[in-house]
């Protein structure tokens, strides 16, 4: 048990005012302590779970464009800490000048720094720890580099559009005038290979959700009988998106941080959303958060797309 006052305050206080409403709900970002990381990783090596291994893919066939469209030179400004093989495969095809990963874990920030240092002796890497939904200062010996940003894996859609645009207009808004944005998008496909991606026979996804009411009780001091939930998925179609939830099997009553709740069987706690886009919608949200797509990349299945787009000017006419 993890004393009292120790848990981040936010986690409590988004995990509390979560578990209040009718509408439970508990935003995805708390899945990632170490083991929700370990599992996650799992995830994106799972045969069911195409989205990883679909964007590595197009960013090896799109090597040659992205060079042409984008100047040697450039500063990579990655929203993330950026991953073990994706970020070396743009880093490659582009031979930028530095590199700046955004994260608010420092630990991990620093660690993946320094591998992709060694692996780029002369890229010049310069992790920043923050939270990037927050005001990003970009250090100052980028000097007068073209900034791209990178933001892959799709993490755009755990964001309802509303907060996605405000999160395109934050980012255009710190890379500044005259910057390119490299992002995933996942997109629309059959329900009979979306569901199975994000509820996998091995039951690694139902563990990675699960998982958020073990880091509850450990450090939240909760009481949560994890036995009485079951992995859900669903693809609401109205608004585009997979849901996970984890639903309650049975009543019961529990506390976290000293508050007493109770479920009823049937009762569920939404704990992530996943947006799917088709081509025109993604190409109008990443309008509508003021970037302009001059070129797109998807796989011959149309299962995932990597968008380059080039920060609108602020004033468009007419
Ligand atoms: C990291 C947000 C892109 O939505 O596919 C994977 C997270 N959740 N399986 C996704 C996730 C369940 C993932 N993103």
């Amino acid at each position: 048990m993890k004393l009292q006052g120790t848990a981040d305050p936010q986690f409590r206080s988004d995990v509390l005012s979560g578990l209040r409403g009718p509408r439970r709900a508990i935003p995805a970002r708390w899945f990632y302590d170490a083991r929700g990381s370990e599992l996650f990783d799992d995830i994106t090596r799972l045969p069911e779970y195409y989205p990883t291994r679909t964007e590595t893919a197009l960013l090896e066939s799109s090597s040659s464009s992205l060079a042409t469209l984008i100047r040697p030179g450039a500063a990579v400004i990655e929203f993330g800490a950026g991953s073990a093989t994706k970020t070396p495969l743009l880093l490659e095809a582009i031979a930028p000048s530095a590199y700046v990963p955004i994260d608010i874990s420092g630990d991990y920030l620093r660690m993946s720094a320094d591998v992709l240092q060694s692996r780029f002796p002369s890229l010049k890497v310069i992790p920043v720890e923050a939270d990037f939904t927050g005001w990003v200062e970009l250090p100052a010996d980028l000097g007068a580099a073209e900034r791209l940003g990178f933001f892959p894996g799709s993490t755009i859609g755990n964001f309802v559009p509303r907060s996605s645009v405000d999160l395109l207009r934050h980012m255009r808004t710190i890379l500044g005038e005259g910057a390119k944005l490299l992002i995933g998008f996942d997109r629309i496909k059959p329900d009979n290979v979306l569901i199975p991606a994000y509820d996998d026979a091995a039951g690694v996804t139902a563990a990675f959700n699960l998982n958020l009411l073990n880091r509850i009780n450990r450090e939240l001091d909760g009481d949560i009988p994890v036995d009485a939930f079951v992995h859900d998925v669903r693809w609401n179609d109205m608004q585009s998106r997979i849901e996970m939830h984890l639903r309650c099997t049975r009543d019961i009553r529990f506390s976290v941080a000293g508050e007493a709740f109770a479920m009823h069987a049937g009762d569920s706690i939404h704990t992530e959303n996943s947006h799917k886009y088709d081509l025109r919608g993604l190409r109008l949200l990443l309008r509508a958060g003021s970037w302009t797509p001059i070129a797109d990349f998807s796989d011959s299945n149309d299962w995932f797309t990597l968008v380059l787009a080039e920060a609108a000017p602020l004033f468009a006419a007419p």
